[in-house]
């Protein structure tokens, strides 16, 4: 296996920012998530540095439902980013993370009213997603005398080659409003009060490897700006989405992932000529998750045991109840024995967790060097839908998360206890 270069091996141990994950996970105990702050970071200023040499008038919103930890929208917050919110909660988190209001915009195909009202009282754009939705945020809008600004989710109609539940701009799907049917959506934005379109939004699917699906999307998106702004829609921001995939399998027949730089020279070029020949500038808007944080982190678990059956197990002490993504999109993630990292593979493992479900594998067959009891595990690029997809499945409390910093390590969650999993219980009164 290829190490990613943010990770290394020191005295047989699996070092991330600094810190040896076999002392991490002695003082924090396992489960335990691991983060890379400098990781992050990097990213981030990657993509900054790819976007700016196209296009001046850019703004990355991070995907929030990737990771919503406080401390990680912190990160990004200091950084310059803004964020693409799905709820109420991740909108106070981003908030309180130090985003400012107008760097967000509040996304999703399902909103309440009080999501509409939320919206409208701390200033946050919102991307509608039906015409039931623009007509109850006019309302709300104009009982809270202001105007709203929004965008349309446009559903494209794109085929991309990736897991059937994360393509979401299929003609199919359940997001958006298809391509043809936008320009009446405009036409009903524009002769709304309290409501004013400003922007367009789209996003086609996630873990995407080619860049020819980004670019078709925008050729779709910017022939529908062309058409908006002739019938007098004032474009503030486009809004192009996250998606881009990441490399999972770094073995040196797996497949590379486009870079940040790929990603911008297919999209930016279209929407530049276009920009160009209508004469604005609009800030150009991505919404990355995956990329920005997949990297960042390791899930350590602890080896219970080991089983010689037709497979040989290894019981470890993470299940889906902490990353359900090998479980619900077969999904292959890296997995290493992080106390002795550089050993030599000695036979074949299948990991698999604690839950009380024949599903829960995190990885199949991998070579392994000697596996025993005691040893500790690390599953790597798990920065992304992985803690923010845990539950608390199988009466299992949520593991702690660690943040690590050139050999800094610190908690930014701890680990649910039985008490937290009793904290929302009430027991109707016929039962006591
Ligand atoms: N913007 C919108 C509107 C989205 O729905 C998403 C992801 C993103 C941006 C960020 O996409 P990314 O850059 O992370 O690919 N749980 C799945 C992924 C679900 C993605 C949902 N939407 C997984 O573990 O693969």
């Amino acid at each position: 296996m290829k190490l990613p270069s943010h990770l290394s091996i020191q005295n047989q141990h699996l070092i991330i920012g600094g810190c040896d994950t076999v002392k991490l996970a002695f003082t924090h105990g396992t489960p335990l998530y691991v983060t890379d702050e400098t990781r992050i970071r990097d990213n981030y200023r990657r993509y900054v540095s790819v976007l700016s040499a196209h296009y001046p008038h850019f703004r990355i919103l991070y995907a929030a439902k990737a990771n919503g930890n406080l401390s990680i929208l912190k990160i990004l917050a200091q950084e310059g980013a803004g964020a693409d919110v799905f709820s109420a909660g991740e909108l106070h988190f981003a908030l309180l993370a130090g985003m400012r209001p107008e760097h967000l915009l509040f996304n999703g195909s399902s909103k309440t009213e009080a999501d509409h009202k939320l919206a409208v009282s701390k200033g946050v754009r919102v991307s509608l997603d039906s015409l039931d939705e623009l007509a109850q945020l006019d309302l709300v809008a104009g009982e809270a005398g202001k105007v709203a600004e929004v965008s349309f989710r446009v559903n494209p109609a794109i085929e991309v080659p990736t897991h059937p539940k994360i393509a979401t701009g299929l003609a199919t799907s359940k997001f958006g409003i298809p391509a043809a049917e936008i320009t009446d959506a405009y036409a009903a934005a524009l002769a709304c009060k309290n409501v004013v379109p400003v922007g367009i939004h789209c996003h086609i699917g996630s873990q995407i490897l080619d860049t020819e699906p980004f670019k078709r999307e925008a050729e779709v998106m910017m022939e529908l700006v062309d058409e908006l702004h002739r019938m007098g829609v004032k474009f503030k921001f486009i809004d192009l989405g996250g998606g881009l995939g990441v490399s999972y399998d770094h073995s040196e027949s797996g497949p590379d992932a486009p870079t940040f730089e790929n990603y911008a020279s297919a999209v930016l070029p279209v929407c530049k000529s276009v920009l160009g020949r209508l004469g604005i500038q609009p800030e150009i808007w991505i919404e990355p998750g995956r990329s920005m944080v997949c990297d960042s982190t390791v899930l350590l678990t602890k080896v219970n045991s080991v089983k010689k059956a037709h497979k040989t197990f290894v019981n470890v002490d993470a299940g889906f109840n902490l990353l359900i993504r090998p479980a619900m999109y077969d999904s292959y993630h890296e997995v290493l024995v992080a106390n002795r990292a550089d050993e030599k593979p000695d036979g074949i493992y299948t990991v698999t967790g604690p839950i009380c479900e024949t599903g829960d594998i995190l990885a199949h067959d991998r070579e392994l060097p000697h596996v025993v009891s005691g040893d500790l595990v690390a599953i790597l690029d798990t920065g992304a839908y992985g803690y923010s997809m845990a539950s608390q499945y199988n009466g299992r409390g949520r593991c702690a998360e660690v943040l690590v910093r050139n050999g800094q390590a610190e908690l930014m969650r701890r680990a649910e206890t039985i008490d937290d999993l009793m904290a929302t219980l009430k027991t109707p009164s016929w039962l006591d």
